[in-house]
């Protein structure tokens, strides 16, 4: 409790999955602010109603946004530090577009579709740590942004989203190395199989229910979001996998390079 307290947030992709309970999670752990984005404002609203019942102490701010759109990108960063008096220090990069449904090969991807998806899930990361780098560098921050396994093997089918999040990997390994020393750390996580409306769009022959709730992922984002973990720069987590998939090493240090540990 209290791990996030005073901090500022924007997470993306919060109206439901994933977004919506990060958005909850660090409510609870005391963030002073949480920005939430997405399309759907009525479940946005939503989910600040449920924010506000278990931390009414946090402020939340809705925005509207298609992150495809680049006119909309600079307005949620900018109504977010406007709204914030320019402090944020975390930002989640949690939206995404599965694509078409059922997955075409690549053969078959629709060009359309296949910009689309770079567009949301690839090009908006890539905007969004571009402008909110500027506030977060001032007092140090958190980039944390959501990767899957189909970023890592290339999966027949997955096309698109899967490129997507190769590019995310790489991207952020780029970008973490580019800021070393900067007080700006970037990291990312594949939170494993959730029952989701993505994962749900994804593969619809599944049992749903053998997948996490997306309440069982959110310690590691927690762990990211938190000074705990203000010396990890440049790493892989697995929200899943024992100690986040990271040699036990990694935490340590980092845990042991905090006065208080
Ligand atoms: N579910 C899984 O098993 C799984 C596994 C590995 C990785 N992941 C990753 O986990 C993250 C969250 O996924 P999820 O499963 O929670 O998905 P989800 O429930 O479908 O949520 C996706 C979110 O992204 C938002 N979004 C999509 N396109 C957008 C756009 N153009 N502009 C603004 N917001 C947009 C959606 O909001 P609107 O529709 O309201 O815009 C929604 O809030 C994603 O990065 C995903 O790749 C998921």
């Amino acid at each position: 409790m209290n791990r996030l307290q005073g901090k500022y947030a924007l997470i993306t992709g919060a109206s439901q999955g994933l977004g919506r309970q990060l958005a909850i999670d660090f409510a609870q752990e005391g963030a002073a602010g949480i920005s939430i984005v997405a399309r759907n404002v009525e479940w946005l609203n939503q989910v600040r109603k449920d924010i506000q019942e278990i931390a009414p102490k946090t402020q939340v701010l809705i925005i509207g946004a298609d992150l495809t759109k680049h006119e909309d990108i600079e307005r949620v960063v900018a109504a977010t530090l406007c709204e914030f008096n320019g402090h944020l220090d975390i930002l989640v990069n949690n939206a995404s577009s599965i694509g078409p449904s059922p997955m075409p090969y690549l053969l078959d991807y629709p060009l359309e579709d296949f910009r689309n998806v770079i567009n949301t899930n690839l090009i908006a990361p890539f905007l969004l740590i571009k402008k909110a780098l500027p506030a977060m560098i001032e007092n140090g921050g958190s980039i944390i942004n959501v990767t899957s396994d189909a970023g890592v093997n290339g999966y027949p089918g997955w096309g698109a989203y899967g490129i997507s999040k190769f590019g995310i990997e790489g991207m952020s390994q780029t970008w973490a190395a580019e800021l070393e020393d900067s007080g700006v750390r970037v990291n990312w996580v594949d939170p494993g199989d959730m029952n989701t409306a993505m994962h749900r769009v994804a593969e619809p022959e599944e049992d749903p229910t053998q997948w996490a709730n997306p309440a069982d992922v959110t310690e590691v984002f927690i762990y990211l979001a938190s000074d705990e973990s203000r010396h990890v720069n440049g790493q892989r987590f697995q929200a899943q996998e024992e100690n986040w998939g990271q040699e036990t090493q990694t935490l340590a240090i980092a845990r042991s390079a905090l006065p208080f540990a």
